[in-house]
């Protein structure tokens, strides 16, 4: 895929897709990681002289003008991690848009009002896309985090002009290739998580792909419970029983080790400082609920990550909002962010809970690459095609 390197941008009007979708709370940005991410494509296009157009979606207000969906309350944050003024235009398309860009120097950042504010967005109307890129000369796209949306600005435009991938994606897609694209083996995959009925197709595609494969948070009840074991009272899909089967099977067939916990921290509720004991996972009693995984575990799951080369992770290991059952979390995070270190381990994250998980663990800066994706980065470690991102290949 083109990159930065490879178009002219002195002059340009460049339409930047990136994900302004960030947590806020009474009109100030909560968590400016996203924001700190796209920084580097953003002022390189200005430093160079093209004018940064940014396109971008907040929320989901399904082809409404919703006023609490407003990108314009996302500026001030983008002006401060930038260190320079940014405009915004009160609509993405037409003459509000047109006289807003008319106006720029080159260099200037001008943010356009939510995409999804119209229904061709989602729908990847190439009428949409037509009025969207009739303000652009190029599109980047920099939005790894929505490249599971065919959307318009994620991939319809990218038919409409010619589109190159900005720093983050180019970044992300890199880590991403070096987790399970041509990984240095062995590779591990730890997942973690209430849910299997989320993560079947991710299970799935990882027994085919990775070396060994730790199954740990509420998920790893639901195995336990194929294999015969009592669970008590802890969070478990009992009506997924075969397919956890099937995915054990299918591991075992692929030469992939899966990891299951030997002992828990098992409590009678479902809260801080619960009293609690380790227990082994034969006898877990039948008011007991496992929180986290127990310290044999971690330690059989802290030797797999030190045999190996490559991790990739996805959600915690035990109940990590709640103290201690954080404990398994922190602890293998901190080996993987160790052996990273150390020049050992290329560690990946990303998806939902994980980044909170790993900041919880104090090892944010420290593993290879952490992924601000949600469910892109799930549908990647599905092995699905991801439509942002393959319109740039092509
Ligand atoms: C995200 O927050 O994960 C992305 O911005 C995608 O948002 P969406 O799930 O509303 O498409």
């Amino acid at each position: 895929f083109k990159t930065l390197d490879d178009v002219e941008l002195s002059g340009k009007r460049v339409l930047v897709r990136v994900d302004l979708n960030v947590p806020m709370k009474d009109g100030e940005v909560t968590d400016t990681t996203r924001i700190d991410r796209i920084v580097p494509t953003l002022s390189e296009i200005s430093e160079k002289g093209g004018k940064v157009i940014i396109l971008a979606h907040f929320g989901r207000p399904k082809g409404e003008k919703v006023p609490e969906m407003s990108l314009k309350q996302v500026v001030p944050a983008l002006s401060k991690a930038l260190k320079m003024p940014v405009g915004f235009a009160e609509d993405c398309i037409g003459d509000v848009a047109k006289a807003a860009i008319d106006n720029m120097a080159n260099g200037d950042v001008l943010v356009l009002e939510n995409t999804r504010y119209y229904k061709g967005e989602e729908k990847n109307d190439p009428e949409f896309a037509a009025q969207l890129g009739a303000n652009g000369d190029l599109l980047v796209a920099d939005a790894f985090s929505v490249s599971h949306r065919a959307h318009v600005s994620t991939e319809g435009l990218c038919h409409h002009m010619p589109a190159v991938a900005g720093r983050t994606m180019q970044q992300e897609l890199e880590a991403l290739d070096a987790a399970l694209g041509t990984p240095n083996r062995p590779v591990l995959a730890v997942v973690g998580g209430a849910k299997v009925s989320t993560k079947i197709d991710l299970l799935e595609n990882l027994v085919s792909k990775v070396d060994g494969l730790v199954i740990g948070g509420g998920m790893a009840n639901t195995f336990l419970a194929a294999q015969g074991k009592d669970v008590g009272k802890s969070l478990c899909e009992h009506d997924l029983a075969e397919t956890a089967k099937r995915i054990l099977v299918a591991a075992e067939k692929a030469g992939c080790e899966i990891v299951l916990p030997t002992d828990a921290l098992v409590a009678k509720e479902f809260a801080a400082n619960a009293p609690h004991e380790v227990l082994d996972v034969d006898s877990i009693p039948a008011d007991g609920m496992m929180l986290d995984v127990g310290p044999k575990s971690v330690e059989a799951v802290v030797a797999w990550i030190k045999k190996a080369n490559t991790v990739v992770w996805n959600g915690p290991l035990g109940a990590f909002e709640i103290e201690p059952f954080d404990t398994a979390t922190v602890a293998a995070a901190q080996a993987a962010a160790e052996e990273t270190k150390a020049g050992k381990l290329t560690s990946v994250a990303g998806g939902g809970d994980t980044v909170s998980a790993l900041n919880h663990a104090g090892v944010y800066d420290d593993f290879s690459y952490i992924s601000t994706a949600g469910g892109a980065f799930l549908e990647w470690m599905e092995g699905k095609a991801l439509p942002g991102v393959e319109v740039l290949k092509a």
